[in-house]
């Protein structure tokens, strides 16, 4: 490891805590001058690196800068993120995702970019991916469990990022059925799960969880229209988090799910942020406009919405709506 890898894992290691810089160059067998050119050298990176007299420097609880070395250093996981890939920029981390899942890549395997020049939203929309203000990352998973249980994957994933993101704000999420994750009554988070069925098409060969946050300010990043729909975590609740923290926070909670989904244990955590439900709901059921009451989410993850006539339909996949909130 060079002297800027070494000091970087040193930093994140030690948290929130201070070290000096004799111990640093202790630590990693180099000058105290050799510590200071390697601290300039990571804050040309984009690190924010604080330096206090008679304490010694940190990574500021500021930090913006996505990294494989901090992201690896938040990670408490077997397989997940193990490999990750992190890039500036990227066009679309799902595609980049399936190529390598493609030629064999590992269950785990995770790519994460800054930026993407060519993000991929649900029914075929573009999804925003500004540098400096979001997490785009895809996990290669190849599950053991049956096909039916697939669509589980994208829930747990949802209810994953709802965890990460209240554990390190302290403020509450809510999940919209069926995969987004909500902040203050707008979206924060989009998933976009991509699948590869087995010749006997009754295998799962891999799945590609793509997963999109808007965590720093995006108010000049995304457009007005979308702004009133979207928002960000910072602006939702004022709390500037760390990208490569919350990464690495959201790949431990979707291994700890992802452990569940075959006895439904995540289920819990799931409908307890579920928003639409006790709702009155628009959804499509197939090509068929049909709206009533959204009264839960079964054990498969499925929306169950009453309509008028009193027949409860058990909605799979697709978009729902909000008429009207309860008070
Ligand atoms: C949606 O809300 O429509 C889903 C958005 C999913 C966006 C993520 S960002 C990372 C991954 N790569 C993509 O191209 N799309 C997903």
């Amino acid at each position: 490891m060079n002297v800027k890898a070494a000091l970087l894992s040193a930093l994140a290691g030690a948290g929130e805590g201070y070290i000096s810089g004799s111990a640093l160059a202790e630590q990693l067998s180099v000058s105290r001058n050799a510590v200071w050119k390697a601290v300039k050298a990571l804050e040309g990176e984009g690190y924010t690196i604080e330096s206090v007299t008679a304490k010694g420097y940190r990574l500021s609880g500021d930090n913006n800068r996505l990294s494989a070395e901090l992201i690896t250093q938040a990670l408490h996981t077997e397989k997940l993120g193990r490999p990750l890939f992190v890039h500036d920029e990227i066009g679309s981390t799902n595609a980049a995702a399936k190529e390598l899942a493609g030629q064999g890549a590992v269950h785990g395997t995770t790519v994460v970019a800054d930026r993407q020049t060519a993000g991929r939203g649900r029914m075929g929309r573009s999804f925003e991916s500004p540098s400096g203000t979001g997490i785009y990352m895809s996990i290669i998973l190849r599950p053991e469990f049956g096909i039916e249980q697939a669509p589980m994957m994208t829930s747990a994933a949802a209810c994953a990022v709802a965890v990460a993101v209240e554990k390190l704000s302290g403020s509450k999420t809510q999940i919209k059925w069926v995969n987004d994750v909500y902040m203050d009554g707008r979206k924060i988070c989009g998933i976009l799960t991509e699948a590869s069925f087995g010749l006997e098409a009754k295998s799962l060969d891999y799945a590609v969880i793509g997963i999109g946050i808007n965590v720093r300010s995006v108010k000049s990043a995304l457009d007005t229209q979308l702004q009133t729909v979207a928002t960000s975590i910072e602006d939702a609740c004022g709390k500037k988090l760390d990208r490569s923290r919350l990464c690495g926070e959201i790949l431990s909670q979707l291994e700890r799910y992802l452990a569940t989904i075959e006895n439904g244990g995540f289920l819990e955590d799931y409908r307890s942020r579920e928003l639409l439900t006790g709702n009155r709901i628009t959804a499509n059921l197939g090509t068929r406009p049909i709206e009533g009451e959204a009264v839960g989410i079964d054990d498969s993850a499925n929306l169950i919405v009453r309509l008028d006539s009193g027949e409860e339909i058990h909605l799979s996949s697709g978009e729902a709506s909000l008429c009207r909130i309860k008070k």
